[in-house]
C-alpha cells in the first residue's frame, strides 16, 4: 500500500509532503490523505517533481476541477488551457507569462468574483537564485487570535470586493463575510483581502477603511506567516480561503518560470 509522510513547516501553516511521486497513479487513499492535509496545514509542499502540464492538470483535480484561468486569458497556455504560466522571462519582446518581475502584495486568488478562488497550485520551472520568494499568511491563527469582543463585532459583517480592471466584475459586486468557516474542514476563519476589499457593507467609509486595515495588519503579522524560497521541481498547493499569499519581486536578469493551475469554489458554507 502506497504512503507519504506528512511534516509540518511551521506552527501555524504548512507542511512538507514526501515520499510520493505525483507522476505515478495515486491511490485514493493517498489522495484522500493530500486532500485532508491540505485543510490540515492550508499550504502543501511537494519536492523534486516534474509533471507536465497535463499532469499538472490531473494532479489539481484531486482538490476539485481545475478551470482555464477566467480573467487572464493572455496567459493561459496553448496546449493546455487550465495553465497559466507565471514568468518573468521575454522571449523576442514577448512576455513569456503573467506579472512580470512585479512584487505582488498580500492576497486571495480572485476574491472578486462569484466563484472566487478555492485552490492554487504553482509549479516551478526554472527559479532564480534570490527573488520571487512566495509568502504565505494563516487565515485560521487570524481568527484564532480575535478577542471574544471583536468577534462579536466582526460577526455579520461583510465586505464588497472590487478589482481594478472594470471588466472583470460581476454585476453587483461580490461581498464576502470576514469571519467564515470553511465548506470542507468547518474551521473558522478571518477572511480580507485588502487588495481588491472596497468597504464594509453598509458602514461608513472611514470607520470601515480604518477597521479593514486593521484586520489586514492583524491577519499578516510574521507570526503568521511562513515564507517559502523556491527550488526547480517544487510544487505548492494552498487554500485561498485559509491562507493569503504575497510574493517577492524578481531581477529581470533572473528566470522565474511557473506552472498555474486553479480551481473555484466556495469560501465558506
Ligand atoms: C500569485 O499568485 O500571486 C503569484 C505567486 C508567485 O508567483 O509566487
Amino acid at each position: 500500500m502506497q504512503k507519504c509522510t506528512i511534516t509540518p513547516e511551521n506552527a501555524v501553516l504548512g507542511a512538507k509532503i514526501s515520499d510520493v511521486d505525483l507522476k505515478a497513479t495515486l491511490h485514493q487513499k493517498i489522495k484522500e490523505s493530500i486532500r485532508t492535509s491540505l485543510f490540515e496545514y492550508s499550504v502543501l509542499l511537494f519536492q523534486k517533481q516534474s509533471l507536465t502540464k497535463q499532469q499538472q492538470v490531473h494532479f489539481s483535480q484531486i482538490f476539485g476541477q481545475p478551470v482555464p484561468h477566467p480573467t487572464n486569458t493572455r496567459d493561459r497556455d496553448e496546449e493546455v488551457a487550465e495553465i497559466t504560466i507565471i514568468s518573468n522571462v521575454v522571449n523576442n519582446g514577448r512576455e513569456l507569462g503573467a506579472l512580470g518581475n512585479s512584487e505582488v502584495k498580500f492576497h486571495s486568488d480572485l476574491v472578486f468574483l462569484y466563484a472566487p478562488g478555492s485552490v492554487s497550485i504553482l509549479q516551478c520551472l526554472e527559479t532564480p537564485e534570490s527573488g520571487g520568494e512566495t509568502y504565505w499568511s494563516s487565515n485560521i491563527a487570524a481568527y484564532d487570535t480575535l478577542s471574544p469582543e471583536m468577534v462579536k463585532r466582526l460577526r455579520g459583517l461583510k465586505v464588497i470586493y472590487k478589482h481594478r480592471n472594470q471588466a472583470y466584475n460581476p454585476d453587483p459586486l461580490s461581498c464576502r463575510p470576514l469571519l467564515c468557516t470553511h465548506p470542507d474542514s468547518r474551521k473558522k476563519f478571518l477572511f480580507v483581502s485588502s487588495s481588491s476589499a472596497q468597504r464594509i457593507q453598509g458602514m461608513g467609509l472611514e470607520e470601515s477603511q480604518s477597521l479593514l486595515d486593521s484586520l489586514f495588519v492583524h491577519t499578516t503579522q510574521d507570526k503568521f506567516v511562513w515564507e517559502h524560497k523556491w527550488s526547480k521541481g517544487d510544487i505548492i498547493v494552498w487554500d485561498n480561503r485559509t491562507t493569503l499569499h504575497r510574493r517577492n519581486s524578481l531581477d529581470s536578469n533572473q528566470r522565474r518560470i511557473m506552472y498555474r493551475t486553479q480551481i473555484l469554489g466556495p469560501l465558506t458554507i
